[in-house]
């Protein structure tokens, strides 16, 4: 089946939870398109998890536009929804239209996620009257490191919290079909969830969402960093994936990789033919 805007939104009113991942490469969206993964995000942590910055500031249109190209190519089924990086739409409503429009006409996304509240709602409108459907991200906006201090839980007193509501109030109120909570007191993520009638997907903000994202590269021991506390490893492929390259070494070493069998053949009279070459 076909996971759209409209799917997500009736899985909220179903009481259906939401899956999300994030994707960045062709190879790993058909993995999770095959087992059903209903929205696949192409999230701007690929410049943490994929190209090893440290942090997403440095991500460009380019490497989303790049990176969701080959999502979209690997999905049949997901939603398939791309961040827009940092500088692509805080700096006038103009640029984020045109910006959410090359993610949809170049990086084939069917749907873009942007971050912040109120300060961003003509923003959402606008996109979203360009008939692009927006995910908001609130709590622990990676995107404003700097401004924030740091990475840390958000809204944990009563004004911050209160601004959170006022934000995911104003985000739904703009447009926005979706919304992620990122780093969010638990209660506060549940109370959002249930002022809301767009669906919530939150990562670290408890289970009282609407649906959960993990960056995949936590959730399968694969990530090089310390991951977050929130990120449970489902399947630990990057242990896998280690035993594998040492057990490359020591049997190429050995002389025991590769076999007959990973081999091409030769007509043997060919091979004679050739055998006068050497000299
Ligand atoms: O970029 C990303 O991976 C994200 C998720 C953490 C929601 O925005």
């Amino acid at each position: 089946m076909k996971h759209t805007v409209a799917t997500v939104l009736r899985q909220k009113a179903e009481g259906n939870k939401i899956t999300m991942l994030t994707a960045y490469d062709y190879s790993t969206a058909r993995l999770m398109d095959e087992v059903g993964v209903e929205i696949l995000l192409v999230g701007d942590s690929l410049g943490n998890t994929v190209l090893g910055y440290t942090d997403t500031l440095s991500v460009t249109m380019e490497d989303m536009i790049h990176h969701s190209k080959a999502v979209a190519r690997g999905t049949e089924n997901a939603l398939v929804v791309t961040d827009m990086p940092f500088m692509s739409y805080q700096t006038s409503v103009y640029d984020a239209v045109v910006n959410a429009g090359r993610l949809v006409k170049e990086g084939h996304a069917e749907a873009i996620k942007l971050e912040g509240g109120r300060i961003f709602c003509p923003h959402i409108k606008a996109i979203t009257e360009a008939q692009i459907p927006v995910m908001a991200h609130l709590g622990l906006t990676p995107q404003s490191v700097n401004a924030l201090g740091g990475y840390s839980v958000q809204g944990k007193d009563e004004e911050s919290g209160k601004a959170l509501i006022d934000d995911a109030l104003a985000v739904e109120a703009a447009g926005a079909f979706a919304l992620v909570l990122e780093c969010v007191p638990t209660e506060l993520a549940a109370l959002i969830t249930s002022l809301l009638s767009i669906p919530t997907i939150g990562i670290g903000a408890g289970a009282g969402t609407d649906g959960q994202v993990l960056v995949h590269l936590d959730m399968v021991g694969m990530y090089a960093r310390k991951s977050p506390k929130f990120a449970k490893v489902f399947a630990d492929a990057g242990a896998v994936m280690k035993d594998g390259f040492t057990a490359y070494i020591n049997e190429t070493k050995a002389g025991a990789f590769p076999e007959e069998r990973h081999g091409f053949c030769i007509d043997p009279a060919v091979m004679d033919a050739l055998r006068k070459y050497a000299r």
